[in-house]
């Protein structure tokens, strides 16, 4: 019976298939599919039995049955070798070698203007100051108005604006934090810095930037007087500088302060004694100042017979620049990395 030879030699020819196979999922499928499907030998040869003798066709329906399990069998031993080769590979391409060395992540560093503002807060704070914030895009009220600059005063021109409508603008001065913080303490003593972005309408060059920042500050209470306001700054510079600056103030005008003053403090160049950067003077200009204005303290509900103080405006960038010696006002918003890097926090 040739159907019987050929189902005795399905179990080799399968076995020596499967030893020369890779390991292919896939392949193996089709591979026992041409054994055991539809179309494979097993059923071929079940379909010539209606040809054979009754004894003919039962021995060839138990050898076929037996021969079937057995491919099964095969077929099911080979994918259970190929899975565990493939997980075998997969783990073996996947470990992780913990001995070698890290791959360190480039990081950046704080801006030198914000360095300069922690530095403000953290000596501020430690003299029992609080940080307040106000929006940039401010009201001509508060950025204006309530500080003693009614429409149309001529100190207005001071501050070359952006203006969004006729009551709103970009905030020309971080003065309008002391109107708002005004308002919500009630006629009670304060004690603030500020610091913020302001805008002006000016072209940029090395001095000037029409995005700046300021830190304003504001101190009400009994029996403020101007020698509270000289404490504040010098105590201020002697931190961000050295220990051995002097500051100076002179009569100025500001609306919201009177009497104003402008405050200068000594040269770090020259020791006082005069270079190129003081031009010779000895002194570097860094703020305005001066006591609160009573029209401003009364516009934001304080009774100057009983609470009176000091307010102080420092440029960021003034300071900064002053202490790391840098001669353009662009660098700080340009973001050359080579300008940034250098005020890395070495780790
Ligand atoms: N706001 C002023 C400016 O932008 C700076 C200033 C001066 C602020 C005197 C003050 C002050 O609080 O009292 O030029």
């Amino acid at each position: 019976m040739d159907e019987l030879k050929e189902l005795e030699g399905a179990i080799d020819l399968a076995s020596n298939e499967l030893n020369q196979m890779d390991d292919d999922l896939n392949l193996l499928q089709q591979k026992k599919a041409n054994y055991l499907g539809k179309k494979g030998i097993i059923a071929n040869v079940m379909s010539n039995m209606k040809n054979l003798s009754n004894d003919e066709r039962k021995e060839l329906g138990m050898k076929s049955n037996k021969i079937k399990v057995l491919l099964e069998e095969l077929f099911e031993k080979k994918r259970k070798e190929i899975e565990d080769n493939i997980v075998e590979r997969k783990l073996k391409s996947e470990t992780i070698d913990v001995t070698l060395p890290g791959v360190s992540m480039p990081v950046g560093g704080i801006h030198p203007l914000n360095q300069t503002v922690m530095e403000l807060e953290d000596l501020y704070i430690g003299m029992g100051y609080r940080v307040a914030e106000g929006p940039e895009i401010e009201t001509d009220e508060f950025c204006f108005e309530k500080l003693n600059l009614p429409k149309g005063h001529p100190a207005r021109d001071m501050q070359d604006t952006f203006y969004i409508n006729p009551e709103l603008l970009l905030r020309s001065q971080t003065s309008p934090v002391q109107v708002r913080t005004m308002l919500e303490e009630k006629g009670k003593p304060i004690k603030i810095i500020c610091p913020g972005k302001v805008y002006r309408r000016d072209s940029d060059d090395a001095t000037h930037s029409h995005q700046f920042m300021q830190c304003e500050g504001l101190v009400l209470g009994k029996d403020i007087t101007l020698a509270d306001l000289k404490g504040a700054l010098l105590e201020m510079v002697r931190k961000m500088f050295d220990k051995d600056r002097q500051i100076r103030l002179r009569p100025s005008f500001f609306p919201f302060t009177e009497p104003s003053v402008e405050v200068d403090v000594s040269c770090g160049i020259c020791g006082g004694k005069g270079c190129p950067t003081c031009k010779n003077t000895g002194w570097i200009e860094i703020l305005g100042a001066g006591m609160v204005n009573d029209n401003v303290l009364r516009m934001s509900g304080y009774d100057p017979k009983e609470i009176q103080g000091f307010a102080f405006g420092i440029g960021v960038e003034r300071i900064t620049m002053l202490k790391y010696k840098i001669d353009d006002i662009r660098n700080f918003y340009t973001n050359d990395v080579r300008f940034l890097n250098q005020f890395k926090e070495e780790k």
